[in-house]
């Protein structure tokens, strides 16, 4: 089972100049700098501990002036246009915060820990299109589920509400596996709720109608899952 920073890796690809915001321990550029994938490889931090880690893992890759470190905020110490552009690991208001100042990167690979909902829409109001959009899931002592979306600056896109809300290939059968596990298990849990739990009327009601969205999502899974055999 792989962990969530080997789906980040493999959703990479090939991209001249790539830029890791939120580097952090800098695995992610070892990955595009060891097997060739860019040429050069920003590595960005807010935090100047956090980049450390990163500068010292790919100490030889900067030496030869292929890793650049920058401690800042966002994109602001990028100071050329990069071809991929990865943001992992932060929540989805940070990553809109960060790309709302700049003109959206032509490549991105986003990995939201939580408000994937508000990526998307901010992605499409920008004229973005999602190229890949699902869910993984990473299997330590618990298994544990993340958001991924891949996409480019221009193309536009028309996402519906639900797909807005619960990732485009999730829905669609591209991807539907680790979603439906997540979704089973939150089903089971508003469940459990239900019977265990006091609650007000419309609180009641409320975790009943999303208890129904999620039901309606599963059957459609599972029916799409069947007639594939
Ligand atoms: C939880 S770590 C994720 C590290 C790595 N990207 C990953 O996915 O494993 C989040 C990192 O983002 C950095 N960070 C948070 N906000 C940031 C911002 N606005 N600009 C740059 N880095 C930021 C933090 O300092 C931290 O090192």
């Amino acid at each position: 089972m792989k962990d969530r920073i080997s789906h980040i890796c493999d959703a990479l690809f090939a991209a001249p100049v790539f830029a890791d915001i939120g580097c952090d321990h800098g695995y992610m550029a070892l990955h595009m700098l060891k097997n060739h994938l860019c040429e050069r490889a920003y590595i960005s931090d807010i935090s100047s501990g956090s980049l450390k880690k990163a500068q010292a893992l790919l100490a030889d890759y900067i030496a030869e002036g292929k890793c650049i470190p920058v401690v800042a905020n966002g994109l602001e110490g990028i100071k050329e246009p990069c071809d991929l552009v990865l943001i992992a690991g932060m929540g989805g208001e940070e990553i809109v915060s960060i790309l709302a100042k700049f003109p959206l990167p032509r490549r991105f690979v986003l990995q939201p820990m939580k408000s994937s909902e508000k990526v998307r829409r901010f992605l499409l109001s920008r004229g973005a299109k999602i190229e890949r959009d699902c869910t993984f899931s990473e299997e330590k002592r618990t298994v544990k589920y993340y958001d991924l979306i891949v996409g480019a600056a221009e193309g536009g896109d028309v996402y519906s509400e639900r797909e807005f809300r619960y990732g485009r290939d999730n829905l669609n059968g591209v991807s539907p596996c680790p979603f439906l596990d997540m979704m089973r298990g939150e089903r089971e849990k508003i469940a459990s709720r239900l019977t265990r739990q006091e609650m007000s009327a419309p609180n009641r009601e409320k975790l009943l109608k999303e208890l129904s969205e999620k039901e309606n999502i599963i059957d459609e899974i599972e029916r799409y899952l069947q007639s594939r055999g």
